[in-house]
């Protein structure tokens, strides 16, 4: 009998893309797995225990080892700077990186102030254009910032743009493209490299299909 694997699966958004992608390659999940308030979810038949965390989480977890492999989406990858491997593009929870503001905004600050939930991404990102910024960090609800005069411009995810249409905001730059990856954590990838492989290889023929 094979060893279990700990998968670090985001709550929220993803979840949902993941656990149909996982479907996809035929792992047999429970049908309570989508619904249950449970941050642990044993699937005995499969050998997999399942461990719900927050999306900005799970490369944290995944690092330390407790999770053997995780998915997380490229901008948590870009903003943490985690000591794992990233193994897979799940091609899943597309969207993107994008500063954004009020329409016809004038910025006379020297250095405007941007709000944001990535610090280090958009702070290299500013860098690289040459601008000279003031970056607000922010946990959530980054479109409130503009809108009570606590930031210039902010950088967030935008997907399908609604939350900027609804608030009046709209989006000045693009920054990235963003997906979902499969991340493993160094160890486990040489311990169990064989059940790791086989859940890459599932995937890979799943992706996109
Ligand atoms: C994300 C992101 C934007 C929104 C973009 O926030 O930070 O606010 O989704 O999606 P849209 O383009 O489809 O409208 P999330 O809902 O994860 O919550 P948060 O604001 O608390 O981070």
């Amino acid at each position: 009998m094979s060893e279990i694997l700990t998968i670090a699966m985001p709550k929220g958004r993803i979840f949902e893309e993941a656990a149909e992608l996982l479907r996809k390659a035929e792992y047999k999940l429970p049908p309570e797995f989508d619904e249950s308030r449970k941050l642990i979810i044993d699937v005995p038949n499969e050998n997999i225990r399942f461990i719900l965390a927050k999306p900005m989480d799970v490369a944290t977890y995944v690092e330390h080892g407790v999770a053997d492999v995780g998915i997380a989406g490229k901008d948590v990858m870009l903003e943490e700077d985690r000591d794992v491997y990233e193994v897979l593009d799940l091609k899943i929870s597309a969207c993107h990186l994008a500063v954004a503001g009020l329409p016809n905004a004038t910025l006379t600050d020297v250095a405007p102030k941007v709000a944001t939930k990535y610090p280090k991404v958009a702070s290299s990102y500013f860098r690289e254009q040459g601008e000279q910024v003031e970056i607000i960090k922010l946990n959530g609800s980054i479109e409130l910032a503009p809108l009570i005069g606590l930031a210039d411009r902010i950088v967030d995810i935008v997907s399908t743009g609604q939350t900027l249409k609804e608030n009046g905001l709209v989006e000045l730059e693009h920054i990235c493209d963003i997906t979902s990856r499969l991340i493993v954590n160094p160890v486990s990838y040489r311990m169990k490299d064989q059940v790791i492989d086989e859940l890459v290889e599932r995937l890979s023929k799943v992706i996109g299909g």
